[in-house]
């Protein structure tokens, strides 16, 4: 694309992804539109904003984990530039996570996440159930021993999604509040937008990033249609005094083999999650999520029994055959991928905008996302 003339690029969803890909693309030169009837609203809004490239690993494998350590090292810039472009501060914190382990079974767990850590050439450190609550005293005496994670950190997703909505309409991003009805094209390419008030937009190109629907969007060839399913998350928001904090960092944890995270705000806010369910678009709260994620974290961290419950919502991750995200070229003019980043999206929003705006350009993708074409689902 040439960065000029009329609505060079629409992107199809104002999430994380869809968000950072139209203010970095609009800082390139190009003219973006943003199609979402509620942007900002959908997974990110309910992310716990870790930013976990070790800590999720365990369940993933090494090229996605690559994906994330190179992403993460991105943070500290895109936090400082997000929050230069729009005068709001993402709130990025430095200050790691701790992983702990509630009974002896979950012990043994951990030792072999470590392992999984060391394999991969990560720096993970082993600590007692002493220098466990020598970093977090509120923790549970009952925990039996933890591994500590410089690397992996945090942001708070609400702020950044704000930021990110500043920073684009300080470059002219057009936010269309409007639902996508279907792309159109002959099949080979994209060359409309279709709104559901019967507006049709004509891009130069479009990218899909529109989460756990992108596999849903009317008029995508069967050639470029992403195979992502939504995975229900329900996650807690708390909130207690921030000047007596019940946390110093994330604390992840697993208690009888079930895992659960809390992730503590500057504001006392704790953000305590998350379930994964596949039941299709059902995106309801289940009361049975929630007490289980409460009552795990309260095992872990008493003292959490005595915050306010603020919140309680769901929404669904995109996932992936691989659980790795789709990043851009299809086999249709036109039409470039950003979506599923499953449990991934925050951390891996801002190689996310690299990668599609080195597309746009015409430019080949950054080393670490080749592996992460639509090309590898054949
Ligand atoms: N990344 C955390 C989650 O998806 O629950």
């Amino acid at each position: 694309v040439t960065p000029s003339g009329s609505a060079d690029v629409v992107i199809v969803g104002g999430g994380v992804i869809g968000l950072s890909i139209a203010w970095r693309a609009a800082e390139a030169g190009f003219r973006v539109t943003v199609c979402d009837p509620d942007p900002g609203r959908g997974a990110s809004w309910v992310a716990a904003g870790m930013l976990a490239p070790v800590t999720e690993a365990a369940v993933v494998e090494a090229a996605l984990t690559s994906l994330g350590l190179v992403s993460a090292r991105m943070w500290p810039t895109f936090a400082a530039e997000v929050e230069a472009a729009s005068g709001i501060d993402p709130c990025l914190r430095t200050d790691g996570t701790l992983v702990v382990a509630f009974d002896s079974d979950d012990r043994r767990a951990l030792e072999e996440l470590l392992a999984v850590h060391r394999a991969l050439g990560l720096s993970s450190e082993w600590l007692s159930p002493v220098e466990c609550r020598r970093l977090e005293p509120l923790l549970s005496p009952r925990v039996r021993g933890g591994v500590a994670v410089a690397g992996d950190w945090q942001v708070d997703n609400r702020a950044l999604l704000g930021a990110l909505v500043g920073a684009g309409h300080n470059r002219n991003v057009e936010m269309r509040r409007k639902a996508v009805v279907c792309l159109r094209g002959d099949g080979t390419r994209i060359d409309g937008v279709e709104l559901d008030d019967g507006e049709v937009l004509r891009p130069a190109v479009v990218v899909l990033a529109a989460g756990a629907w992108s596999g849903q969007v009317g008029g995508v060839p069967p050639s470029a249609r992403p195979p992502v399913r939504p995975v229900r998350g329900e996650i807690i928001r708390l909130s207690g005094p921030a000047d007596d904090p019940v946390l110093l960092r994330t604390v992840r944890a697993s208690v009888q083999g079930r895992s659960v995270y809390l992730v503590p705000r500057r504001n006392g806010e704790v953000v305590v999650g998350a379930s994964m369910q596949e039941a299709g678009f059902a995106s309801t709260v289940r009361a049975g999520a929630i007490s289980e994620l409460l009552g795990d974290a309260i095992a872990v961290v008493p003292a959490v029994a005595e915050l306010d419950l603020v919140e309680t919502t769901a929404r669904l991750r995109p996932g992936t055959p691989d659980n790795g995200p789709i990043l851009g070229p299809t086999p249709v003019d036109g039409l470039l991928l950003a979506t599923g980043h499953h449990r991934n999206g925050i951390l891996l929003a801002p190689l996310t905008a690299l990668a599609l705006v080195a597309v746009l350009r015409g430019e080949s993708l950054p080393v670490e996302a080749k592996a992460f074409t639509l090309e590898r689902f054949g």
